[in-house]
């Protein structure tokens, strides 16, 4: 039985009541499996950002595969909710089944993410299995149509409804699914990307205004990269005092395991932590915290996660310890961030980007 997403309690991570937790591309593929007459199971979904098609499919027990800590929370959140069964989560490709039905597949943002995910699929659908990538048709670029045909032979885009597009593709092309990484210097460091990883083919300009105030951070025995990417800033903190203890955090698998090949790259050992913020790391009386915050979560621009983070590195922090972040000047964090510390610093003059020092949690 498929469950009507209206009727369903659904939920966003981190929590956004006013906004929908399921969209236009989610309605049409529940449109289409409804008339779909494939053999149903086993069925795989993917990127599936807030668990909506994981509880509405829940009766059909999916596997379920996501890049995503707030994804799983939420899912989890809504599985929860709504008494369904949880679906088998595949932690790496290592994990999935030899051979779906069908799969459905959220396009994501990065072409190199899409691009990896669809070789690695199309190898595990049984004979005369689908995919189905599904996103709103703003969000399918040139770039995924271009990918969908060096994967797959026969490709039907459907007619576009509220907006939204489910792409059926169907006889998988031979590829091989070796990971793709990428690499360049940052500082004083080698960073290793892998697909999907923020900053994946060059470094943010935000990092690297933020290493050139590197000279000024305190120097203490252990420190959180909060939102590390593939590790720019924890692995050049390191260079310059080798002994402190790193403790790397972030949401994403591809950002976790690109910072863990950096790590080795650079000859370091580190912490790493695949997590949403820091809830539940048991991490208290830092000395140090630094942060290039989230500006977006996929598609949606929103500066909800990045002030998330912001309290969370305060509750975390000694009294004497400090939280340094970079921002994008246009986003006010000057002010903003006077919600959870007593002294806010603006320590660089750089014209696009602000790097403060923020002292004094406010309890
Ligand atoms: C602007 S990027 C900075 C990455 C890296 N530190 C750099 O400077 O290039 C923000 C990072 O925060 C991560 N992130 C987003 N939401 C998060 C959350 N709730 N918890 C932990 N990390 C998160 C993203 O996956 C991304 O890697």
């Amino acid at each position: 039985m498929i469950g009507d997403l209206t009727q369903l309690t659904l939920r966003r991570v981190p929590s956004a009541p006013s906004l929908q937790a399921y969209n236009a591309a989610d309605e049409l593929v529940i449109q289409r499996l409804e008339a779909h007459v494939g053999s149903g199971e086993p069925l795989l979904l993917v990127n599936d950002a807030f668990g909506a098609l994981a509880t509405a499919l829940a009766s059909t027990r999916p596997d379920w595969w996501s890049d995503s800590a707030m994804a799983r929370q939420a899912m989890e959140e809504n599985i929860r909710a709504n008494q369904a069964v949880a679906p088998r989560v595949i932690d790496s490709p290592g994990d999935l089944n030899t051979q779906y039905s069908l799969v459905i597949l959220h396009a994501p943002k990065s072409l190199a993410l899409f691009d990896w995910q669809l070789s690695v699929l199309s190898a595990h659908l049984i004979h005369g299995g689908e995919c189905w990538v599904t996103g709103m048709v703003k969000h399918l670029s040139r770039g995924h149509q271009k990918i969908m045909q060096r994967h797959f032979t026969q490709i039907d885009p459907g007619l576009a409804v509220k907006k939204a597009r489910c792409v059926r593709l169907a006889q998988p092309l031979a590829h091989a699914t070796t990971e793709p990484l990428r690499d360049y210097v940052a500082g004083d460091s080698t960073l290793v990307s892998l697909p999907g990883c923020f900053s994946e083919s060059r470094p943010d300009p935000g990092a690297l205004a933020f290493l050139n105030v590197f000279d000024q951070l305190p120097l203490v025995d252990r420190f959180v990269d909060l939102g590390c990417g593939n590790g720019v800033l924890a692995l050049n903190y390191l260079h310059r005092h080798p002994t402190s203890q790193a403790i790397l955090v972030d949401e994403s698998r591809q950002a976790t395991a690109s910072a863990a090949a950096s790590a080795e790259r650079n000859g370091f050992r580190v912490q790493i932590a695949h997590n949403n913020g820091l809830a539940g790391l048991a991490l208290e009386q830092l000395p140090l915290i630094l942060c290039n915050p989230p500006f977006h979560q996929s598609t949606t621009l929103t500066t909800d996660i990045a002030h998330r983070l912001f309290n969370e590195a305060a509750r975390a922090l000694a009294d004497q310890g400090e939280f340094w972040v970079v921002g994008n000047r246009h986003l006010n964090y000057h002010n903003t961030l006077k919600r959870w510390f007593k002294q806010v610093t603006p320590v660089s003059q750089h014209p696009k980007f602000v790097i403060f020092r923020c002292t004094g949690p406010a309890p």
